[in-house]
């Protein structure tokens, strides 16, 4: 398939390059595989158009004031007229069977909306999200990482720090802040990764052949399963308002009126869900880049106030999320090449936090890294909505585990999960040393 567009101002990216962005399975290794691509990328060709068989094409933005640009402009890169999330042409016209009109949104939630209604849906929660409303529940996480940091000590020095430890505190942080009983941990555990971790093809079933009416009745079961589940709350919320999540959603008002069922369940699937793996990844993150710089873990034990550095350049250097598309509302232009209505950018958040216009060194992890200001939690009207109670989660947790552990060192390879969406690790293999 080639494009007029790229075709007449010589943007097409060579298939390598493309197929090192594109495709999940790279993922498995950045360090070789996507950063050496997004490097060529942001020096030869910062909006370039990838072909990749079985996607559509799409124009990749590698360049830190690129990604920017289109992430201020919503009227000019909308969210809804694709897929916000890259996936295959055979994924996305799965996506659109599930829908009654065929639209692609299968799930009510902030990333699938535009303005005016994103921006009414998200004002409607927006203060909880604050950083003076979230530090209200600082000792409610206190307690927690405090029980997970007992737990790490119980495993004597070794643990897989991915698997044993990081998935499980943003979890279990996240249900409590919503209200949700922890004994439904492995139910949210599988819905994050039914929904949203899939496509990673190491995980694919190929044994399972099922055509694709019965996938579809299987993802619709599935769903109606979490809107009942979820629905029991809202009710329940509505009658007895408690000081939970759960409460501030299913209460939420548009000129007066509840929102949705849709918009309701789809808000409390999408924070349960895009709550916990983006920062259980950074928090795999922060300790793959201590053991590698124990001078760093020294540092920071010794000076405390460096924590909130430390937990920002875990997430650009980790870049948990690996991307958002939008696509052109119009014909314009982005960095000299003329983008066509209705064609797609994919926004490269790992690329951009490695830009060397505005990070040295970007490859290495700086803990006093200053200015810092990356692109993992997005930009724009589609900016992060959790990202304070994140970083309050991360401080958290490090001021709790930095008096217990002297040192952490790798002990195998760590495994992270391909996916070009959000990436997390399967496996950290460490050894610490208790303080
Ligand atoms: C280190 C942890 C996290 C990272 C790196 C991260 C990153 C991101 C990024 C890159 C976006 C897209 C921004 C854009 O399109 O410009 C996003 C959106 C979002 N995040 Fe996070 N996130 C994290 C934690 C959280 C948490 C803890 C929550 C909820 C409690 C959350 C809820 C959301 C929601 C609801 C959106 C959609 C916002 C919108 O479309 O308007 N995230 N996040």
């Amino acid at each position: 398939m080639t494009s007029t567009s790229s075709a007449a101002q010589n943007t097409r990216v060579p298939d390598d390059i493309a197929q090192a962005v594109v495709l999940p399975e790279s993922y498995g290794n950045e360090t070789e595989i996507t950063y050496p691509a997004f490097a060529w990328l942001r020096q030869n060709m910062p909006v370039g158009q990838a072909f990749v068989e079985g996607y559509d094409p799409l124009w990749l933005i590698t360049k830190f004031d690129d990604i920017m640009t289109v992430e201020k402009n919503h009227s000019l890169f909308n969210a809804t007229m694709n897929n916000p999330i890259l996936n295959t042409q055979a994924g996305d016209t799965f996506l659109r069977s599930l829908t009654p009109d065929g639209s692609i949104r299968y799930l009510d939630a902030l990333p699938f909306l535009d303005p005016p209604e994103h921006t009414q849906i998200k004002a409607a929660t927006s203060n909880w999200f604050t950083p003076k409303n979230v530090a209200k529940y600082t000792e409610r996480i206190r307690e927690i990482a405090r029980e997970d940091v007992e737990k790490l000590l119980s495993y004597d020095g070794e643990c897989d720090w991915a698997a044993d430890f990081a998935l499980y505190y943003p979890l279990r942080v996240i249900l409590g802040l919503f209200g949700i009983p922890q004994e439904d941990l492995g139910l949210m555990l599988k819905l994050t990764q039914d929904f949203f971790g899939a496509n990673d093809p190491d995980e694919k079933r190929d044994d399972i052949e099922v055509s694709p009416e019965a996938a579809a009745r299987q993802f619709q079961a599935a769903f109606a399963d979490f809107f009942a589940y979820f629905d029991q709350f809202t009710e329940d919320r509505r009658a007895n308002p408690k000081d939970d999540l759960m409460s501030v959603i299913a209460n939420a008002k548009v000129d007066g009126e509840f929102l949705s069922r849709g918009i309701v369940n789809g808000s409390y699937l999408q924070v349960a869900t895009a709550g916990h793996d983006t920062t259980s990844s950074t928090i795999s993150a922060a300790a793959l880049a201590m053991a590698r710089n124990p001078d760093q873990w020294q540092k920071v034990r010794e000076d405390h106030s460096l924590i909130p550095k430390m937990v920002d350049e875990a997430v650009r250097w980790g870049s948990p999320v690996k991307h958002f598309m939008r696509s052109a509302s119009e014909d314009t232009v982005l960095h000299g090449v003329q983008i066509k209505k209705g064609e797609r950018v994919m926004l490269n958040y790992p690329s951009g936090n490695r830009d060397e216009d505005y990070f040295t060194n970007a490859n290495e992890f700086d803990l006093e890294r200053s200015p810092n200001k990356h692109l993992g939690f997005g930009f724009g009207g589609h900016m992060c909505i959790g990202q304070h109670i994140a970083r309050l989660e991360m401080n958290i947790l490090f001021e709790e585990l930095l008096p217990k552990i002297r040192k952490i060192e790798l002990v195998g390879e760590p495994k992270p999960i391909k996916t070009n969406f959000v990436s997390s690790y399967k496996s950290l293999p460490v050894r610490f040393t208790k303080a």
